[in-house]
């Protein structure tokens, strides 16, 4: 018998639009891919160059649980750099990927029926982890018209003696879009009183930024735990490198999950993530002004399109955009754009039910191919309306 809890798990539906889009491409079918949240870029020479270098030199060994510290110390001088917040290494885990990052704050956060707070729509995979550790999503709507901004006065309503977590995402996925400054302060301002929830930030998206300025949750409040990761910033998704900022208390009880479950992260990758943070800046920069420059073609594009994108997106590399004018049902029109033109959307229902309605389009793919994307969109549209 599969566990109630397994069985019970959500497909993430954007890789099984990835998958059906593999079995046509096997099929002869050439697809354009704008459904993946993965950059396109290689990752950056030095960073390859510093995980060889680990390799040769031995770094094949477990590391200490919390991660090895001059990347537990290059990682506070990032955040002091970046934000001017003053972190120590011995709050930091390294963790292999963000996705464990997540997994050990709601597991050293939640007993069974506690409550977290998180936006609708999110990323995909938010209420699976919460669920898995025995907690309860608890959706607070954000709207296009605030261009998918959290109303602290809803999380407010939504807040009980249950609610353990307020979890924020800024640049968020799928939308793109940041979280104001004063927004960002209204929602710490709720985990100020003593006993009140945390807030965890996942900051996986901090770098991409394109207008405006991304705020690390900690310069509002040290009531929270800080996600984040290597894989969309350096263009290192594959291989797994991420961690967790947390309040002092949460330490030593997230270093025993850490032991038993994943022991550390890879050794050489952490050696590689040193020279991510350190060498990298370079490539960052390069990376970012392309993301920008695609950003602003697709906007336009899907405006031309028909597309609703009521406030533009800023962060990540993502659109989501209104097709509530061709169907009311996300998934059925992404599965239908892939089979008639080729193109491979996610469906805002992945998101969350206030995503219903919506497409996501990942502008992580070459200028040509999102122009080729959009062209072939353009076409299909054509078609449905004869
Ligand atoms: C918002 C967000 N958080 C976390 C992750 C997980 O990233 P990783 O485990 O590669 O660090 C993703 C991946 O798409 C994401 O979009």
């Amino acid at each position: 018998m599969i566990s109630k809890r397994t069985a019970e798990m959500t497909s993430f539906i954007v890789m099984d639009v990835l998958e059906r889009a593999h079995e046509m491409e096997r099929a002869g079918s050439h697809i354009i891919h704008l459904e993946v949240g993965e950059p396109d870029f290689d990752t950056p020479a030095c960073v390859k160059a510093a995980a060889c270098r680990a390799l040769e030199n031995g770094h094949t060994h477990y590391t200490h649980s919390l991660g090895m510290y001059e990347l537990r110390e290059a990682i506070c001088e990032y955040y002091f750099q970046t934000y001017q917040v003053a972190v120590e290494p011995d709050q930091v885990i390294v963790t292999s990927g963000s996705s464990p990052a997540i997994f050990m704050v709601f597991a050293a956060l939640l007993d069974q029926d506690d409550e977290v707070i998180v936006s609708d729509p999110h990323y995909a995979c938010y209420p699976n982890f919460i669920k898995f550790v025995q907690g309860r999503p608890v959706a607070v709507p954000v709207y296009e018209a605030d261009g998918f901004q959290y109303r602290p006065e809803l999380i407010k309503e939504k807040m009980n003696s249950k609610t353990r977590a307020i979890f924020i995402n800024s640049p968020s996925n799928p939308t793109g879009n940041l979280l104001s400054e004063d927004r960002m302060q209204a929602i710490a301002d709720l985990a100020a009183p003593a006993g009140s929830p945390h807030i965890v930030s996942d900051e996986i998206y901090h770098g991409l930024v394109y207008e405006g300025k991304e705020h690390s949750i900690l310069e509002y409040t040290d009531r929270a735990f800080v996600l984040n990761g290597f894989s969309k910033l350096f263009a290192m998704t594959g291989l797994r490198l991420g961690y967790v900022i947390a309040p002092q208390p949460f330490v030593r009880p997230m270093q025993k999950l850490q032991q038993n479950f994943f022991i550390s992260a890879n050794a050489m990758i952490q050696m590689a993530g040193i020279a991510a943070l350190k060498e990298a800046g370079d490539d960052v920069a390069r990376m970012k002004d392309i993301y920008n420059e695609r950003r602003r073609f697709m906007i336009a594009r899907l405006k031309e399109l028909g597309f609703g994108i009521t406030v533009e997106p800023t962060g990540a590399f993502y659109v989501f955009a209104n097709a509530k004018h061709l169907a009311d049902d996300s998934y059925r029109l992404a599965f239908d754009i892939l089979e008639k033109a080729r193109v491979g959307v996610a469906p805002g229902i992945d998101f969350g039910p206030n995503g219903e309605g919506y497409l996501r389009f990942s502008y992580a793919n070459s200028l040509e191919n999102i122009a080729e994307g959009m062209d072939r969109l353009e076409n299909y549209l054509a078609e449905r309306a004869k």
